[in-house]
């Protein structure tokens, strides 16, 4: 592989076909008695083989060896701080949260082993919920790969950007952009420019997809072109490789005597993808109120239910506000849903302070929150003329059951004490005396 951008193809759930050496792809059948180069057809499923054909996702990889050619797996203890459902480390509370960021270790922790986990929901072997992960990194994986057979991966880079090798390609991501990594895909993390810090959601549940438009009609939200997916690169290296493997919430490790990274030539619609965030396109009111923070979704995790996600996953970014007689920010509410949030870049319209680039916060079913009193103050002063929200980057992981977070997340000192008391002090409602109300 080389040091030049990895070149990328265009389109969310298409159908690619790449080979990274001309004549390595079969033509026709997908896993001819003899593949070309004596390379291994190997599919790659990540629905079930029935599932419906508008929601089937598989891959054939054609690689030097079968990625069954491994010894057994052993336990592997480092990430110490990474969990998985079901979360029931401490009772969760009803209480509103929200951490400082995370600092970057002083020592070199790569992207797998400084996974820390905040919270989650569900059952893995249910494949249900998902884990909410932040990953503060100083060293690339060297000689290392990663394969989640628990859930697909999003990745959301907050600092620094990131080379992921992965077997069917590589992809540089860097904040404002977003990678996500299919379940059962192998792949390693390098630095592309130092440390680096970011969120991860770990989906148990259907694959992320985009998000249906109704009356929006065929276009708007994220569009499928500005998905990104990795034209086929492989590495021929023979020198030992540690793969380690999340299966079942636990970490396992083996030993290869060979780089994982060596599919020559793959086709199907299984595959990691980058989006960037600001080819967002960004719906909202021209007239009052605002929609529902559902009109920002980027990708969806369905459920069984119609319309309730297993997972979402919705951004807040820079847009225009112009409604007329309106509440501009993100108005007080109690969601059946389950919000925990993080910030790329900027300010979060609706705090004034304390929710810091790398942060999060936790807004759980039911839980009362909204603008903070400086910003709803400030909200209902507000000139009304037409406003543009600039360098801003949130984000949510919206899920339909409770994120119970980590002992590690409750106990932390990153745990802001004092989160409550931004809602404290707003000024009793003046109505008019008793009798002369109707
Ligand atoms: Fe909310």
């Amino acid at each position: 592989m080389s040091d030049a951008p990895p070149r990328m193809m265009s389109g969310f759930g298409n159908h690619f076909s790449t080979e990274a050496v001309a004549g390595a792809l079969p033509v026709g059948r997908n896993s001819p008695q003899r593949v070309p180069y004596g390379l291994y057809a190997e599919q790659l499923s990540g629905t079930a083989f029935t599932a419906p054909r508008a929601e089937n996702r598989r891959s054939w990889l054609y690689r030097m060896r079968p990625a069954a050619a491994h010894p057994p797996f052993a336990p592997y203890d480092a990430a110490a701080l990474l969990r998985s459902a079901p979360f029931d480390e401490v009772p969760p509370s009803p209480n509103r949260v929200r951490w400082n960021p995370l600092p970057l270790p002083a020592d070199d922790v790569d992207f797998i082993d400084s996974l820390t986990s905040y919270a989650g929901n569900g059952d893995v072997a249910a494949g249900q919920g998902c884990a909410v992960h932040l990953y503060a990194a100083t060293a690339s994986m060297i000689d290392r790969a990663f394969v989640c057979a628990d859930g697909e991966m999003l990745i959301v880079p907050q600092q620094g950007a990131l080379r992921i090798v992965t077997e069917l390609g590589v992809i540089d991501v860097a904040p404002l952009q977003i990678a996500l990594i299919p379940r059962g895909v192998r792949f390693r993390v390098e630095l592309i420019e130092g440390a680096a810090r970011g969120y991860v959601c770990e989906n148990y549940g259907a694959p992320f997809r985009l998000p249906d438009l109704g009356p929006i009609g065929a276009n708007g939200l994220a569009n499928p072109r500005d998905f990104e997916a990795p034209v086929a690169a492989y590495e021929d290296v023979e020198r030992p490789f540690a793969l380690i493997q999340k299966f079942m919430g636990r970490l396992w490790i083996t030993m290869l005597d060979h780089s994982p990274f060596d599919v020559v030539a793959w086709h199907g619609n299984l595959t990691p993808l980058r989006y960037d965030l600001t080819r967002f396109n960004t719906i909202n009111t021209v007239s009052f109120d605002h929609p529902d923070p559902s009109i920002f979704t980027v990708l969806t995790s369905p459920s069984e239910t119609p319309g309730t996600a297993n997972i979402d996953f919705v951004i807040f970014p820079p847009r225009w506000m112009v409604a007329e007689d309106t509440f501009r920010p993100p108005w007080f509410h109690r969601n059946v849903m389950s919000e925990l949030m993080g910030l790329i870049h900027g300010e979060y319209d609706a705090k004034a302070g304390g929710f810091a680039p790398g942060g999060a916060s936790l807004h759980n079913g039911m839980a009362g929150h909204g603008p903070d009193r400086a910003s709803y103050d400030k909200a209902i002063a507000a000139d009304l003329a037409p406003q543009r929200i600039v360098d801003t980057m949130a984000f949510m992981f919206e899920s339909r059951m409770v994120l119970r977070p980590t002992r590690w997340a409750m106990e932390s000192p990153l745990l802001q004490p004092d989160y409550d008391e931004c809602w404290s002090g707003f000024r009793k409602a003046q109505l008019p005396p008793m009798n002369e109300t109707p």
